[in-house]
Formats: C-alpha cells, sequence, structure tokens
C-alpha cells in the first residue's frame, strides 16, 4: 500500500464507497514495525503515552524530550506510514514557543506531521504559521485532555446549543488556518456528522459515533494491553492483558 501524503489525506471524504480512514496510536519501535507491514492509514504517537506507557494520570505531564523520543523510535519502525505526533502540553502556549517546540519535534523525530488541541484565536496563528513553515498539523476539538481541568473533566462535548455552535465554529476555523485533518473527539454524533459535511477536509473521529471520515484508536485499549477496561466507546478485538499473563504464568511454573 502507498504511503499517504497530505494532499490524499485533505481529499479523503468518507462516501458510501469508501472504507473510513483508520489511524492507531503507536508508543514503540516494535509494534511500529508490525503496523508498517499492515494496511493502517495513519499513525499518532499519542501524548496519551503518559497515561499509556508512563503511568501518569494525566498527558499534562508528558513534555517534549518524552514526544520526541517514543516519536523517534515509532519513525524508525514505521518508514511507510504517515506519522503524526503530538505536541504535548505547554509547548504552544505562545508563538515562539510553538515555533520552537514543533520544529524540534518534527525535525527530530522525522514524522510527516504534528497535531495540536484546541481552537482559540492565539492556537490558530501558530497553526497558520506552522503550515506556512512546512509543517503539516492535525486539529484536534472536542474533549481536549490537555485541557481537562480547564474543561471539567471527560465528557461528550457538543450536547448544547451554545458547544455546537461553538465547535462547528471551531472546525472551520481550524480549515482556514490550514489544518489537513481534523479529530473529534468525544464530540456529540450527529454533531461529528454534521461537522464532517461541513468542512471540506477529513474528520477523524473517536468516541463521536461512525459518521466521520476517519476513526482513531488507542492501540492499547484496541488490544485490551491494560489491566484496566478500555473506553466504552472501544470494543476490544483481544485481551492481550490477559493472554500474556497466562503466558508468562505458564513459563514460570
Ligand atoms: O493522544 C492520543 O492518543 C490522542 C487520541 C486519543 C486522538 O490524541
Amino acid at each position: 500500500m502507498k504511503k499517504l501524503d497530505t494532499r490524499k489525506i485533505r481529499s479523503f471524504k468518507k462516501t458510501a464507497k469508501l472504507n473510513p480512514m483508520q489511524m492507531l496510536t503507536c508508543y514503540d519501535y516494535q509494534t511500529a514495525q508490525m503496523l508498517n507491514e499492515t494496511n493502517l492509514d495513519l499513525i499518532l504517537v499519542g501524548d496519551s503515552v503518559g497515561n499509556v506507557i508512563l503511568g501518569y494520570e494525566h498527558t499534562i505531564s508528558v513534555d517534549i524530550e518524552t514526544m520526541i523520543l517514543f516519536s523517534k523510535a515509532v519513525k524508525k519502525g514505521a518508514p511507510d506510514k504517515f506519522v503524526v505526533a503530538d505536541l504535548p502540553f505547554g509547548t504552544y502556549a505562545s508563538m515562539d514557543l510553538g515555533l520552537k517546540n514543533a520544529i524540534a519535534l518534527f525535525q527530530q523525530s522525522g514524522v510527516e506531521a504534528l497535531k495540536l488541541e484546541g481552537a482559540y484565536p492565539h492556537q490558530l496563528e501558530i497553526i497558520e504559521r506552522l503550515t506556512q513553515t512546512g509543517i503539516p498539523i492535525m486539529g484536534h476539538i472536542g474533549l481536549t485532555p490537555q485541557s481537562v481541568h480547564e474543561q471539567g473533566g471527560y465528557f461528550t462535548h457538543g450536547k448544547d446549543d451554545s458547544s455546537k455552535k461553538k465547535l462547528l465554529k471551531e472546525a472551520k476555523d481550524l480549515e482556514k488556518a490550514g489544518v489537513f485533518a481534523i479529530v473529534l473527539e468525544c464530540v456529540d454524533e450527529k454533531l461529528a456528522s454534521l461537522i464532517t459535511k461541513s468542512i471540506h477536509i477529513p474528520t477523524i473521529g473517536i468516541g463521536s459515533g461512525t459518521n466521520t471520515d476517519g476513526q482513531v484508536l488507542v492501540i492499547n485499549d484496541l488490544l485490551k494491553m491494560s489491566k484496566n477496561p478500555p473506553p466504552k466507546f472501544c470494543k476490544p478485538i483481544a485481551d492481550l492483558y490477559s493472554t500474556k499473563k497466562t503466558l508468562i504464568e505458564k513459563y514460570l511454573k
């Protein structure tokens, strides 16, 4: 399968004929090697590395050095995939910080694009500057875990009129600022569908129903690699936590 690029991704709008674009997170070299051999469309080195791999409570604790380290490993294992890496909390709080950190992560990891959360005016300006610098940016609205304290917890967004209006405007603003795709996390299903129809770039949903152009999941949730249950919207296709535990117990006998 040919590697995707931003031109192909930008023009991907799901129609009755097309399967949704599929993105999975990945955090390590060996898993990246495996994903590189599959038909997966996109890999995300999410700042969820903080919760999933490093045992942090929030993604807020993840810093730029961590993202560079893990993104480098994933890109090394998946040279044939379009890899997106998250800009972590606080690293794009101003134009200067955003430029410095985005250039460091993009240049040192070799990934094809970066993702950042939010669509406030200063973030739109940073996105515009980064895309003009040659760094493709994926947007992310709805539940944005880096703002969990500011948003007041983890919940579905876009249920009331003002939240609906805000999210629709944010999606249009992000498209105008130059993002090539937008993650909709925990957005009301009907609104996710409306946003998808209202913009020309693909939407990639997580916990936002099936009417988006693509879907993204945390690979550790999909394969149930954790002791804890995955979020409700993810139906695991395996239980690798139990499988690995059983194998180790057998080995130890
Ligand atoms: O960090 C992450 O894994 C993400 C996805 C949940 C979209 O941002």
